[in-house]
């Protein structure tokens, strides 16, 4: 019961990983991963291309399988929830954003913000006035009618954010958020990820390449050959 919800030095851990394992073929690209997060915490994932970072994003976000270990977020354990509990863990309490946006693209930016609230079931004009207010979170209500071929990279970054997040997740996943874009717009979408996660209390998992990026994080966690290491210090 609550296992996720286990104290742990005065914090609540919100998502848990034990030994988790995962091969493709005879590679195992994660070896044994084990790693606690509490619940609003900002944590930033580095290491060298290949180590596993995006795939473990992925476990933690139930688009890809695990073999070995276990997997808490909340009060689910991902390896023995049936398709159901994950489904609705992912369209609920899980958000996801990526280096190439993935918007889609014959919607509009406000239709694309509203989208995953008409999957949770919300009628059209709820879902699109909550819309409305995510497009004011994220500067966009002066391009809300646009298509996402007409935005530029910042735009769109912040039109995934307003989609991510326009359901209420608990725990956002970003892989590599600022990855396409240059250093001052990274600069702005990253200020906005921190202030956006800090204001719902949303937990942040983020991976990426650059040590600036880390500044928005409590934390980093370096991973190594699918490994969770110490830091390499000079
Ligand atoms: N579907 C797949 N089939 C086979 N191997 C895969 C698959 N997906 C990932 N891998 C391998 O797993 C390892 C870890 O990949 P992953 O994408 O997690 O790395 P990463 O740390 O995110 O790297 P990058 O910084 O380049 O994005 C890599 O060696 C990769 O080639
Ligand atoms: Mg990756």
């Amino acid at each position: 019961m609550f296992q996720g919800l286990a104290r742990l030095g005065g914090m609540t851990a919100y998502v848990t990983l034990e030994h988790v394992s995962k091969s493709y073929g005879d590679r195992e690209v994660l070896a044994g991963v084990s790693l606690v997060i509490s619940a609003g915490e900002r944590v930033a994932l580095m290491g060298p291309s290949g180590s596993g970072k995006s795939t473990l994003l992925n476990c933690l976000g139930g688009i890809d399988r695990f073999d070995r270990g276990v997997i808490r977020i909340g009060d689910v354990d991902l390896g023995s929830a049936s398709g159901e509990a994950l489904t609705r863990l992912r369209r609920k309490q899980i958000a996801t954003v990526f280096q190439f946006f993935h918007l889609l693209p014959t919607l509009s930016v406000l239709e694309n913000a509203a989208f995953p609230l008409l999957l949770n079931g919300i009628p059209e004009k709820e879902a699109l006035a909550k819309g409305r207010e995510w497009m004011e979170r994220t500067g966009l209500t002066h391009r809300m009618t646009a298509y996402p071929d007409q935005l530029s990279g910042g735009e769109m970054q912040r039109c995934a954010i307003a989609r991510a997040l326009a359901a209420g997740p608990k725990l956002l996943l970003a892989d590599e958020p600022t990855g396409n874009l240059d250093s001052s717009t990274g600069d702005k979408i990253l200020d906005l990820l921190e202030t956006l996660t800090r204001e719902q209390g949303i937990t942040l998992v983020m991976v990426t390449h650059s040590e600036t990026a880390t500044r928005i994080c409590d934390r980093t966690v370096h991973m190594l050959d699918g490994k969770v290491v110490e830091p390499v210090t000079a």
